[in-house]
């Protein structure tokens, strides 16, 4: 995870000098929860300036704030209550509020974040997200893009909420546009579980894996892999 905080520290120092902010969407799920009580300790807290950043989600369950289950919930608990981060700059989805409602309220919010009233996102310094952080799950799913369901089609809409099955919530997910518009992009992924999956999205025919749908149109993608998870990928990959 050493690897996924320096780069978290170097895009946020880059993006508020270029811009005067850094604005982050954090993942949810268990693997990012080492990297957020990396960025809490104390070799690594005051490297960012909190002061300048902006921290929002890339999905969320439709659960209350206070839920375990709630990706909200993880990031207060490991990282956003041991930074000195102004509750001003933490822009969490409502995840207790009626989906369609906040997931049309989220994208509200982020346009107004990165002054895009309407249209697709723009690619500018400081009108995007400056990072993106996401996680893979072991069918390919990565923030609430499910296999085979529409969220990961959404060509027009920035944020939609959608009933999953597989999970059997209602999911509330920013959408490849608003995604892939980032400067940065970090999948974070770990599990034995995920090798095969992982090798087909990698190395297999594209369009198969929500997670193929995340191509930054002007960014950087990078995936940090996790030993186990990398087990069936071939040779050093740059
Ligand atoms: C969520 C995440 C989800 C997660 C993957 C991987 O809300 O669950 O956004 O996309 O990143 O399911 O989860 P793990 O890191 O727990 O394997």
């Amino acid at each position: 995870m050493a690897a996924a905080a320096e780069r978290f520290v170097s895009v946020a120092l880059r993006a508020i000098r270029e811009s005067g902010r850094f604005a982050v969407a954090l993942a949810g799920g268990s693997t990012p929860r080492r990297l957020y009580e990396l960025l809490a300790s104390p070799d690594w807290a005051d490297r960012v300036d909190w002061a300048r950043t902006n921290v929002f989600w890339g999905d969320e369950r439709c659960v209350p704030p206070d839920d375990p289950a709630s990706n909200y919930f993880l990031a207060r608990e490991v990282l956003l209550d041991r930074v000195p981060i102004p509750e001003a700059n933490i822009d969490r989805i409502c995840g207790e509020d009626p989906p369609a409602r906040a997931a049309a309220a989220y994208e509200r919010e982020l346009r107004v974040a990165f002054t895009t009233p309407e249209g697709p996102p723009s690619v500018l310094p400081g009108r995007r997200f400056d990072l993106v952080l996401l996680g893979m799950g072991s069918n390919g799913h990565t923030a609430s893009l499910f296999p085979g369901l529409s969220a990961v089609r959404e060509r027009e809409r920035w944020v939609v909420a959608e009933h999953v099955a597989e999970v059997a919530m209602w999911r509330i997910t920013l959408t490849p546009p608003v995604l892939n518009a980032a400067a940065h992009i970090v999948f974070l992924v770990s599990g034995a579980e995920k090798a095969a999956t992982l090798e087909r999205v990698l190395e297999g025919p594209p369009g198969v894996f929500p997670a193929q749908a995340i191509v930054p149109h002007d960014g950087v993608l990078t995936w940090l892999v996790e030993e186990a998870a990398a087990g069936k990928l071939c040779g050093p990959r740059r």
